[in-house]
């Protein structure tokens, strides 16, 4: 959704910009830009392609100046063209922006400030904000914004820079994040925190109608009336290695294998002599907790499944009625919430527009919600009524990996928490299910070690066209999670079905040169039944990879290839089985020479709806 940056201080602008925004590539990658002012002249270098491709062909760090911004894009309005890649200059050349949103009344804006005379250089919605600004310009860069931001409707997340004023970074927000970050004698706006860890951890989050003016030792946050505002400092407890590849090839295998510390770090504090400790964030009194009677779980793409996967364990265990949403959809309806409905959000960035929507929705209907998120002090965070954090540190790569797994984490802590609560299972139980809990670290970290077959299986069927992933109970979620991995990295078309569903359809597909992934591990439930899936496959030739329990022999007489995770409970099952998943999408897109940090058209943070 596009990647902005910033910074005023004593060093040399580019090259701080230009590494922040690597950080940021994940928000958009098809085209990138930079703009410096130096000796009082506004500079602008912009191009399309990711950065390492345009660095070949500008030398981006070699700008001069104390003062800049940056951008990288995915693009909304207006193809990718080097004209629509940010920034964007006004008429005069003194003015220049970088924006992350998109302005919805952009057209009138445009049609109008041609008739004034202003000449436009692109075809995108951003442009015309460079313009309104300098249209309102009469020697003050803060009021000139502030009055054209008055006009605009639409989302922005902006940076603006001014020749006239080389002394000042302005930044605005609306519906887009952006965060200031706090420096010694130097100040920084970005989109998200990595672009920043190196420089510092503090920062301010910018809400919703907020303007903020930065010197290189100095800040000034007002809202949109220029009414000066106090904001909490907030300090990021990431560390900033996190935010680096540390010797692997690729964000997403780095954050596959980081995997076990997130879950340790997930469950750190939060299981205390074999009690569940999340009472205090729940930030619900006992009262609220008891008279919960339905759940409706709102997220969207890989947070979704994990939504999925919640509902099979709190059903199971709390025996709480339990639905799941797309965020995108549940505001569009007219949700049945009332007060005795928890709505949990669920969102790796925090930032995800459809949820946020979905969250205000539940809000406006009295509902209490409760957010999994792992963007401390995100939107959505901030928005809830109370935030349950994945500590999953901070996920670079575009498909996500690790906070599913630690989503998984703190559903299932939540469910034995409201098993509890409700009664449904008594305390040794609910210990001795921890236990399992406290054992998957170590259980990962054996998969994570032994993975040949998986990379075997990927050199062999990485030109396929198509693949199907089957499970059933808590791991038909995992199955649509495996199809989104490959589909979203690889580009193969996949498709995730309920095991026994696929008679009633997909089974046409089946023949020789169709790969079916099952995830098929052994359980009290349907553990048979799967089996019966697996021959039906095979007696239409169809080749069956199946993620399978250590030790079952039965399997390895009929599928063709098997992965084995370690024995866990059922429930649990599912955590450690889109571990070869997301492994095998890892490795079908790198052997078909594609960057799976990047994957096209995608963007991490979907902060449009
Ligand atoms: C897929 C993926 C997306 C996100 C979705 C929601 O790998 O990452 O499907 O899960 O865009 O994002 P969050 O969780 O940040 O709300």
């Amino acid at each position: 959704m596009c990647g902005i940056i910033g910074y005023i201080g004593n060093s040399k602008a580019a090259p701080i910009l230009i590494e922040g925004l690597k950080r940021l590539e994940y928000r958009g990658y098809d085209s990138a830009g930079i703009s410096t002012i130096d000796k009082n002249n506004i500079i602008v270098e912009k191009d399309i392609g990711k950065i390492n491709e345009i660095e070949n062909k500008i030398n981006f760090s070699g700008l001069d100046g104390n003062i800049g911004i940056s951008h990288c894009r995915w693009a909304t309005h207006g193809s990718v063209t080097k004209e629509n890649a940010h920034p964007h200059l006004d008429c005069s050349g003194n003015i220049s922006i970088v924006h992350n949103g998109i302005i919805e009344n952009f057209s009138e804006l445009k049609q109008k400030l041609i008739k004034n005379g202003h000449k436009f250089s692109s075809s995108t919605d951003t442009e015309v904000i460079a313009h309104l600004i300098e249209d309102n310009y009469n020697g003050d860069i803060e009021k000139a914004t502030r009055n054209a931001l008055k006009q605009i409707e639409g989302s922005y997340a902006l940076g603006v820079i001014c020749s006239k004023e080389p002394d000042k970074l302005i930044a605005a927000r609306n519906e887009s994040p952006l965060i200031l970050g706090l420096g010694k004698d130097e100040n920084f706006i970005a989109s998200d925190v990595p672009a920043i860890l190196k420089y510092t951890n503090k920062v301010i989050y910018l809400e919703n109608n907020e303007m903020a003016v930065l010197t290189k030792n100095n800040y000034l946050i007002k809202d949109i009336n220029g009414n000066k505002i106090n904001k909490k400092i907030v300090e990021i407890d990431w560390d900033s290695e996190l935010a680096e590849k540390s010797g692997y090839e690729h964000f997403m295998l780095k954050e596959i294998h980081e995997q076990p510390r997130a879950i340790t770090e997930t469950l750190n504090g939060r299981i205390e002599n074999g009690n569940i400790n999340i009472k205090e964030e729940l930030n619900l009194s006992n009262e609220e907790l008891q008279k919960i009677s339905r759940i409706v779980i709102v997220a969207c793409g890989t947070s979704w499944h994990a939504a999925l996967v919640g509902e099979f364990m709190l059903e199971e265990l709390a025996k709480i009625p339990v639905e799941i949403e797309y965020a995108s959809e549940f505001r569009y309806r007219n949700p049945v919430i009332n007060e005795n409905t928890l709505v949990i959000a669920i969102s790796q960035s925090g930032e995800t527009a459809d949820t946020l929507s979905a969250i205000r929705e539940a809000k406006k209907r009295n509902t209490k919600v409760v957010s999994i998120v792992n963007v401390k002090g995100s939107s959505i965070s901030r928005e809830s009524d109370s935030v349950l954090y994945t500590y999953a540190g901070p996920e670079i790569g575009v498909a996500s990996t690790k906070a599913f797994t630690a989503q998984l984490v703190v559903l299932y802590l939540f469910t034995l928490f409201m098993s509890g609560l409700k009664k449904s299972l008594d305390d040794e139980k609910i210990k001795e299910l921890l236990e399992k809990l406290r054992k998957l670290p170590l259980q990962m970290e054996t998969l994570l070690n032994d993975n040949k077959e998986i990379k075997r299986i990927s050199d062999i069927y990485k030109d396929k066209h198509n693949a199907l992933f089957l499970g059933r109970g808590v791991n038909f979620p995992i199955a649509l999670e495996g199809a989104l991995k490959l589909k979203e990295v690889s580009y193969i078309h996949a498709e995730g079905y309920p095991a026994a569903e696929m008679k009633h359809g997909p089974i046409a597909l089946i023949d020789k040169n169709m790969p079916v992934v099952f995830i098929a591990t052994k359980d009290i439930y349907t553990y048979k039944k799967v089996l019966g899936n697996i021959q039906e496959i095979k007696a239409r030739d169809g080749i069956v990879i199946a993620i399978a329990t250590e030790g079952d022999e039965e399997i390895k007489k009929i599928a063709d290839y098997v992965i084995e995770i370690p024995k866990t409970l059922y429930i649990l099952s599912s955590i450690l089985a889109v571990i070869p998943l997301q492994l095998l999408a890892y490795y079908v897109a790198t052997d078909r020479n594609l960057d799976p940090d990047k994957p096209r058209n995608l963007s991490k943070s979907v902060t449009v709806e």
